[in-house]
């Protein structure tokens, strides 16, 4: 089942529940997400980054088959695009389905990432469409790791006003694409954040941060839980090893059924860690 982002962290907020989001970069991550979600019988954040979208080409194959297969399973699924940066991508999420995008003007000065985010907000809610938005950059993405970066609660406080989005990364602590689970979370932050900013508040770059490290933030005021590359390691991981045992393997199916199916249970277990 379909389901917009904003209904779903508000829920879980309410009810002491994190949420997780993870990314769908192939066909295989979708399935296996889904299955998680279907199993543990909780709501899951399917999301596609402006780089994947990239890498096949276009937003269409990818978007479109996470969205059917979404619509088609009893699980409760927001369909998402991550980082965004195009606003032409932002329009074809929307016309593709998509319940949810992130617009990431965190690069942007923030004045101009508060003006744009504020124009995606409007066209987007007209679609029934809801908005993330980030401010303070989380760091990482392009290899350079700035986990020292900071958001102010008041400028953040202020920036939810301008733009009326419905939730809110922040940068706290953790840097993206860490393949260490080493980092640290401002826990002190995050609470004045939460006190600060009436919208869920979203960790980004959480594969470099440790399970217990997680729920503390969880506990601090954090919501939306985006992982991608830890789950990328398990997947990868276990490609490796179906293939290292056997040299003369050649069906993709023999080593990407087994990775899907440990990335499912990888996902099933931070879902439950999420929601405890
Ligand atoms: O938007 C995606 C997430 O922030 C993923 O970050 O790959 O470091 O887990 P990660
Ligand atoms: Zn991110």
């Amino acid at each position: 089942t379909l389901a917009r982002l904003d209904d779903v962290l508000v829920q879980a907020r309410a009810a002491g529940r994190g949420v997780g989001a993870f990314n769908v970069v192939q066909l295989e991550h979708a399935h296996g997400l889904i299955a998680a979600a279907e199993e543990t019988g909780l709501p899951v954040v399917l999301q596609i980054s402006e780089n994947a979208a990239r890498y096949h080409g276009s937003l269409l194959g990818i978007g479109t088959a996470t969205r059917v297969l979404a619509e088609a399973s009893p699980a409760t699924c927001v369909v998402h695009l991550d980082h965004a940066t195009d606003t032409e991508l932002v329009r074809q999420a929307v016309d593709l389905g998509f319940t949810s995008v992130m617009f990431d003007g965190s690069t942007l000065p923030d004045e101009q990432n508060r003006d744009v985010t504020a124009e995606v907000v409007a066209r987007c809610h007209e679609a029934g469409v809801s908005v993330e938005a980030e401010l303070g950059e989380v760091g990482g993405k392009d290899g350079v790791h700035a986990p020292g970066v900071r958001t102010d609660p008041d400028d953040a406080a202020a920036f939810v006003d301008d733009t009326g989005v419905d939730a809110l990364a922040v940068a706290v602590g953790s840097s993206h694409a860490m393949t260490e689970r080493s980092a640290r979370l401002d826990h002190t932050l995050i609470s004045r954040l939460r006190d600060a900013v009436p919208v869920p508040l979203v960790l980004h770059g959480s594969s470099g941060v440790p399970d217990a490290e997680i729920v503390r933030g969880l506990r601090a005021g954090l919501t939306k839980v985006n992982i991608a590359t830890h789950l990328n390691a398990v997947f990868t991981g276990d490609v490796r090893r179906v293939l290292g045992a056997d040299e003369r393997l050649v069906d993709t199916r023999k080593y990407l059924g087994p990775a899907r199916d440990a990335l499912r249970d990888e996902t099933a277990r931070l879902l439950r860690l999420l929601a405890s």
